[in-house]
């Protein structure tokens, strides 16, 4: 399963790259408006950090205007991804622009018919918001299981980026299913690495090391 961050902070980047376990990252306007950054300069302070996918989203509702910011942001870096809002004229965006070979990554995914209808029209990615289906008294995973099965059936190429993570038990439940990626905010991939075993694990061996030495002085 590849990692994404969800986020557009530099330092949880830089941190989750030294960590050699990250393989992209997802924006979106509000990640980005929390940083207060200007935002082509963030997206390619992004792309200088990370070896991989970094998703930048379009702000125009209509296709012409989300295909001119499309070619765009893709002109900042060969990383970029567009993303793109899940709606009849972001479909008819995606479809152009796939055909351009602009890689594209259909948001704002609540349902299995939208991401049906994404990968028709050559989407790279889509991203189910799990964890607002959650929030809304949903199931989100069964969403993603819903998708994977229906890209298997038909050998849709598209990939599916499990997004709107809330805990590590969404990474494990997207991994479990074969989910291709999970965008994952820093706070929970800082989750993911720890067990209160490990540390008391730890703490043990270092006291058992301790004692030894000292019988043997
Ligand atoms: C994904 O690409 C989105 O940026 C993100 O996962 C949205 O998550 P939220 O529901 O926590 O805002």
């Amino acid at each position: 399963m590849k990692i994404f961050l969800d986020t557009a902070n530099l330092e949880e980047i830089r941190q989750g790259v030294e960590w050699g376990i990250v393989d992209g990252v997802t924006t979106n306007p509000t990640l980005i408006a929390k940083e207060g950054a200007d935002f082509e300069k963030r997206i390619k302070e992004i792309c200088e950090l990370v070896q991989g996918p970094v998703s930048a989203e379009v702000i125009s509702l209509n296709w012409e205007g989300m295909v001119e910011e499309a070619r765009k942001l893709a002109s900042i870096d060969d990383h970029v991804v567009v993303k793109i809002p899940m709606t009849p004229d972001g479909i008819k965006a995606v479809k152009i622009l796939s055909a351009e070979g602009i890689r594209t990554n259909v948001t704002l995914v609540f349902s299995a018919n939208q991401a049906l209808l994404a990968a028709k029209a050559g989407a790279t990615y889509v991203s189910p918001f799990i964890g607002r289906i959650d929030d809304n008294g949903n199931d989100g995973i069964k969403l993603l299981e819903e998708i994977m099965q229906i890209f298997v059936n038909y050998g849709f190429e598209t990939e599916v980026i499990a997004a709107s993570i809330r805990h590590p038990m969404h990474v494990v439940e997207a991994a479990l299913i074969g989910v291709d990626i999970a965008t994952v905010p820093f706070e929970v991939l800082k989750k993911m690495f720890t067990h209160p075993l490990t540390d008391v694990g730890i703490k043990r061996f270092l006291q058992d090391w301790e004692s030894y030495k000292a019988s043997k002085k």
